[in-house]
């Protein structure tokens, strides 16, 4: 770990994570060396933020990011609260403005789950302490930081290496997709008619890809998408809060399976990637969720390094 790069993380004290894109290309490069030298470490960041507060809101279901973000908090000499919103007024109708600006007397951070990207962007307006996304309808960046130190680890490195999203254009696609590009690395998306990502996403995806040297591609064909792929990344088809149409999806997204046959399209050595949960014998086979190419835990695992990483850059006080 050079010092250059903890230094370069700096910059982003007091700052939300909102989405990958509020951060440059080397700012998550920092991140990815420094949650790797993290990962190596560990005792070396036992005080980091010594006696800080992450309050954790939660208006949607979690195991990792839950766990992980608590976790991190401890191992960093701090401490995270869990906040259902069932049990805070914010489930009783008190506002996301009002919740924001009450814990930032309290708080040193705040990390939220919620529905809509507006929510978390209203409690980031209101609240004075660093606010981080831990899922919304939009955007899922913890999740691609960790996917990308997870690369990292695997192949060293981006450039050159081709990362395939089979399955919905959901928030966890869209932050891969923007943090794949950003790295420089080659990045394809296969989707049924309807369930593309959304074009707003492709288009800052698209621009971001001109500046890196990307390439991105788009294609309903996942046949076709998986040929010289080095990851086959997806998630589930419902995700949380569209439940009333897993019948229509189990249906629409029946061809991208990732099974064995098709990982055998892609290039010797690709992984299989996975944020988690699963659904074995949906998007993905059990032979593929479970066999030698998946990298699903070590992925999963990485939540907790690359959280570190963020929650060191923006709360070190
Ligand atoms: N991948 C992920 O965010 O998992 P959880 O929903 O369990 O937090
Ligand atoms: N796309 C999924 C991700 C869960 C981690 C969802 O939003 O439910």
């Amino acid at each position: 770990m050079l010092a250059a790069d903890v230094v370069k993380t700096q910059g982003l004290k007091g700052k939300d994570l909102l989405k990958l894109a509020d951060f440059t290309t080397e700012n998550i490069e920092a991140l990815i060396l420094l949650a790797d030298d993290m990962k190596k470490n560990k005792e070396n960041y036992s005080d980091a933020l010594k006696g800080q507060l992450l309050g954790m809101i939660f208006e949607k279901h979690s195991t990792r990011t839950r766990v992980s973000f608590e976790a991190a908090m401890i191992q960093l000499g701090g401490h995270g609260m869990f906040l259902s919103s069932n049990d805070m007024q914010l489930g009783r109708g008190e506002t996301i403005e009002d919740t924001g600006k009450v814990l930032s007397g309290y708080l040193d951070g705040i990390m939220i789950r919620t529905h809509s990207h507006s929510r978390i962007e209203a409690l980031a307006e209101a609240a004075d302490i660093p606010v981080i996304n831990g899922l919304t309808d939009l955007y899922h960046p913890c999740q691609a930081l960790a996917d990308l130190l997870t690369v990292y680890e695997t192949k060293g490195g981006f450039k050159g290496l081709k990362m395939v999203y089979v399955g919905d254009g959901n928030n966890v696609a869209h932050s891969l997709m923007v943090g794949s590009v950003m790295m420089g690395m080659d990045f394809t998306l296969t989707a049924p008619a309807g369930y593309e990502a959304s074009s707003e996403m492709a288009a800052l995806a698209q621009e971001i890809s001109e500046q890196t040297g990307a390439k991105l591609t788009f294609t309903e064909d996942p046949l076709e998408a998986v040929k010289e792929a080095d990851f086959i990344y997806t998630d589930v088809w419902t995700s949380m809060g569209q439940e009333e149409e897993s019948e229509k999806r189990l249906q629409a997204f029946a061809p991208y399976q990732v099974n064995e046959e098709m990982l055998a399209l892609a290039n010797p050595g690709c992984k299989f990637m996975h944020c988690l949960p699963a659904h074995r014998g949906e998007e993905v086979s059990a032979e593929v969720m479970d066999g030698e190419a998946s990298v699903v835990f070590q992925q999963a695992e990485n939540r907790l390094h690359a959280q570190k990483a963020v929650l060191y850059s923006v709360m070190n006080k």
